[in-house]
């Protein structure tokens, strides 16, 4: 099978993170799944260019690159920031016909585990060493990064994103566009309501009301 064409979205150090991943799912074989065809972003900085010319990766243009192709590649959004990342996926979801979506690719690090039972949504991303465990479901562009863990029977609805050590436990609900800091917990059973931010290094003992900013053990 050959590999596929991907864009990926935001040159910035996620987006590069996001690069990565797809260097280790293609070492990790038989053969290459994806070919990087370049990065788009609206805004790069002259220091994030350096970078990708470091990379050998092509900057193509701006975010309306990848919507305006008649063949269009696969994309993944490499954007940390859960606000951001959704502001960018429904301008592309909005840019393209229905019945001609672009594909969201999903990404899976070769050391990350997916335990049975769980769906992984399209646009996802799974950074080395994440945990998912048992009948987890993950929405849309949602990312779990480096060694973050998410427990049995939770749900983190789209857009939503699980910080570097973090341990969403079992039954948890993360609504849409949740952020959940560097080293957070989350005590089993929690809702935390949309677009909420967990601060680093919090413990979540209490439902979280949406939009809030929570931070602290216990968090408040
Ligand atoms: C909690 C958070 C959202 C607050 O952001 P902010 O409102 O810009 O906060 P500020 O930096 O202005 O700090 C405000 C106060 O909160 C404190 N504070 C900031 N972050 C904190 C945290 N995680 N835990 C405890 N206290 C924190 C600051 O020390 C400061 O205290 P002070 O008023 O007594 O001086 C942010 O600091 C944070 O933790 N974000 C998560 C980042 C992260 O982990 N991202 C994942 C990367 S993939």
């Amino acid at each position: 099978m050959s590999a596929q064409d991907l864009v990926i979205v935001g040159c910035g150090g996620h987006g590069r993170e996001v690069f990565g991943i797809v260097e280790a799912i293609n070492r990790a074989g038989p053969a290459p799944a994806w070919r990087v065809v370049g990065f788009v972003d609206d805004d790069p900085s002259p220091a994030n260019k350096d970078r990708l010319d470091r990379l050998g990766a092509a900057l193509l243009g701006a975010v309306d690159w990848l919507t305006g192709q008649g063949d269009p590649p696969a994309y993944v959004i490499g954007i940390g920031l859960p606000a951001y990342r959704r502001a960018v996926g429904r301008r592309i979801d909005a840019a393209r016909p229905a019945a001609a979506p672009l594909v969201a690719a999903t990404l899976i690090h070769p050391s990350a585990t997916v335990g049975p039972d769980s769906r992984i949504g399209a646009g996802s991303v799974l950074f080395a060493g994440a945990r998912v465990t048992t009948d987890v479901t993950l929405g849309r562009h949602v990312h779990i990064n480096q060694n973050g863990v998410v427990g049995h029977d939770t749900t983190v609805a789209d857009y939503g994103s699980v910080g570097p050590l973090a341990a969403v436990s079992g039954s948890c609900t993360l609504d849409e566009g949740v952020l959940v800091g560097t080293t957070a917990a989350i005590l089993q059973g929690r809702r935390v309501g949309a677009a909420a931010t967990v601060g680093a290094g919090a413990c979540v003992v209490r439902d979280v009301p949406p939009g809030a900013v929570v931070k602290g053990v216990p968090a408040r």
